[in-house]
């Protein structure tokens, strides 16, 4: 149990990384969270500082969820000699994967160094599940990338993503037979719903005719 409480711990504390709004105070030294959107993640820096910071941010915030669920889990082997035994551990992987991915998640939206207040949790979403089952996260993507340029919403291409993320698994799983463990489909589910919580300023905007589309991305700070 300490090995499960310390590979979740350090992965809160990567996932808790708040790479927009370092990268917004070493790039123009702005709170990024005080423009745009004022959200906490990588769209908003794509919008407010241009494609280099915004790509940057993307790819680690990407990779603090593939790291948590595919190798920050697996440090639970090193460590855990006590209580539950190797053998045990391996029976939990796809806990381990998952816990640590969410625990990741979870960092990202409520950053330990930022007040908790941050992102959406869509790249970190992405990075965990794929580390887990990369493929579904493939189709997911695609769907995201056809409704972005069919609709210009980075937030509604993020939200249909989110919705049909748990559904790309139960036809995986249910129709095509795929060996997806059962733990993933729930947890995935909770992931998409949080995600579409975190996103309801964009659904009152989008609702309301006043969302930003991608086309009007320009740096707008500095
Ligand atoms: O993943 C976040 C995106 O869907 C919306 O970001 O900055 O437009 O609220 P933003």
């Amino acid at each position: 149990m300490i090995a499960l409480g310390v590979v979740l711990l350090l992965s809160y504390l990567v996932g808790s990384i708040p790479s927009s709004i370092w990268v917004g105070k070493i790039v123009k030294g702005v709170d990024i969270r005080d423009h745009g959107s004022g959200n906490a993640g990588a769209t908003n820096t794509f919008r407010l500082l241009g494609w280099q910071p915004g790509v940057a941010v993307l790819t680690i915030d990407f990779f603090k969820g593939f790291a948590s669920s595919l190798w920050i889990s697996q440090l639970a082997y090193f460590i855990g000699s006590g209580p539950v035994s190797l053998f045990e551990f391996w029976s939990l992987v796809p806990f381990l994967s998952i816990t640590c991915g969410i625990a990741a998640v979870v960092g990202h939206m409520f950053p330990l160094y930022a007040n908790f207040e941050g992102g959406k949790g869509m790249a970190t979403a992405a990075g965990m599940l794929c580390g887990i089952e990369p493929v579904s996260v493939g189709i997911a993507a695609a769907v995201f990338l056809v409704v972005l340029l069919t609709s210009r919403f980075v937030s509604l291409a993020s939200l249909v993503a989110a919705f049909v993320y748990p559904l790309v698994l139960v036809a995986l799983r249910y129709g095509y037979g795929w060996d997806i463990d059962g733990s993933i489909l729930i947890f995935a589910g909770f992931i998409g719903l949080a995600i579409i919580i975190k996103h309801k300023g964009n659904i009152k905007r989008l609702l309301n005719g006043t969302e930003n589309k991608i086309s009007s991305f320009k740096p707008a700070v500095g």
